[in-house]
């Protein structure tokens, strides 16, 4: 007999606690080695995640810093974008990927995504460029890449460098290569929620290029290229080694969820096929997309925001990434857009739902999420 729904267990977008119990005492020991090694940042367990973590990227360079942001932050001073310049991003992205290019003094040139896919399209990037354009940021929204081998050519062609915005693409590949292999440099996020978290914050650059690397190690310890010597104006964002430790216990598990994130999203494309109300985003070609966020299209009866409500009636919860473009939020006002101005991007903004998709879902879960919403969305 079926569980009344007031008493089925809730389904959450994450589940921290499941992914605790499965590290069991690795976790703790990692935590308590560095309490007592009295290394507190940066040292030997950063240095261990950055080296890995980068030959996972297929680059030579990671340098950890203080949080996603900040790898953005830093990695555009980096790869040398500087004050007055102009960036060309996405509208549809958490804040962060274009509020970095403001916050460093340059200016966020916005051009809207594929619908298919809600990642940057390379035409519209193309028509968005302008004299000061000096970079190019593609975001790698939801856990897919990018057309990378697009950007790079365009970037090429109008010699442009290239940050990429890998903060929920942690093992994501496209034509065969990770964030941060075509681009001049790419970002991660160690945020807890992503398909690799810290116990608090975290974040990590990669890239090629050594010149880049050394930069950005400098600009995350005050522009000190040694003790007491100030080379540029830099910031504080060394990672902790506590956050070290724990993501090095947690890495070696990454590729196995993301392999498990793969399947439930599979279970989720077969239960919604042939659905006019419940639409997937689609998988871009030759892209192995790791599912940060399994995001489907709404158009029902019922508005996006209704059916949100109602799944979580029964304890059911999903996200909305993101109510709200980049463009019509009001600190960007002054950047010189207005509604109307990405229509794709708005759209998703209202349509888009975000369902719960992390590794520790049972099928049997995916499949009373994908009734419960085919049942508000209507056929
Ligand atoms: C696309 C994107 N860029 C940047 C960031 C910023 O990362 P953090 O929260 O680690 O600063 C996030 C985090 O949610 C993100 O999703």
């Amino acid at each position: 007999m079926q569980t009344a729904p007031a008493q089925q267990k809730p389904i959450a977008p994450v589940d921290l606690a499941a992914e605790r119990a499965e590290l069991g005492v690795a976790l703790e020991d990692a935590v308590l080695r560095v309490l007592r090694s009295g290394t507190y940042i940066l040292g030997p367990e950063v240095e261990k995640l950055e080296k890995d973590f980068a030959a996972y990227c297929n680059v030579p360079h990671g340098i950890a810093v203080a949080t996603g942001t900040d790898a953005l932050i830093l990695g555009l001073l980096a790869v040398g974008v500087k004050r007055g310049d102009s960036v060309v991003t996405s509208p549809f992205t958490f804040f962060a990927s274009a509020s970095c290019i403001a916050w460093i003094g340059a200016t966020p040139k916005l051009a809207d995504v594929d619908p298919d896919t809600a990642l940057l399209d390379p035409k519209k990037a193309e028509a968005a460029i302008d004299g000061k354009t000096s970079c190019i940021l593609p975001v790698h929204l939801y856990g897919q890449l990018a057309d990378m081998r697009a950007i790079r050519a365009l970037a090429d062609k109008r010699g442009l460098k290239i940050l990429e915005d890998g903060a929920q693409c942690h093992g994501a590949k496209r034509d065969g290569v990770s964030c941060g292999e075509l681009g001049d440099a790419g970002t991660y996020s160690f945020y807890p929620t992503k398909n690799l978290g810290a116990c608090g914050e975290g974040g990590l650059i990669v890239t090629k290029n050594a010149d880049i690397a050394t930069r950005a190690k400098r600009l995350r310890d005050h522009g000190s290229p040694q003790k007491y010597v100030h080379a540029e104006l830099g910031t504080n964002s060394r990672l902790q080694a506590f956050q070290g430790a724990v993501l090095n216990v947690k890495f070696p598990h990454l590729e196995r969820w993301n392999v498990r994130r793969r399947e439930l999203a599979a279970r989720y494309d077969r239960n919604f096929a042939g659905s006019k109300t419940v639409l997937p985003l689609k998988l871009a070609a030759n892209s192995v997309h790791v599912y940060h966020q399994y995001t489907v299209r709404i158009r029902a009866n019922r508005s996006r925001d209704e059916v949100l409500k109602l799944l979580g009636e029964q304890k059911i919860f999903c996200g909305v990434h993101y109510p709200t473009p980049v463009h019509l939020q009001p600190v960007a006002k002054g950047w010189g857009y207005g509604p109307g101005d990405f229509p794709i991007s708005e759209a998703l903004s209202r349509e888009v739902l975000c369902l719960p998709v992390h590794p520790f879902l049972t099928d049997a879960e995916i499949d009373r999420v994908s009734e419960s919403l085919l049942a508000l969305a209507g056929a």
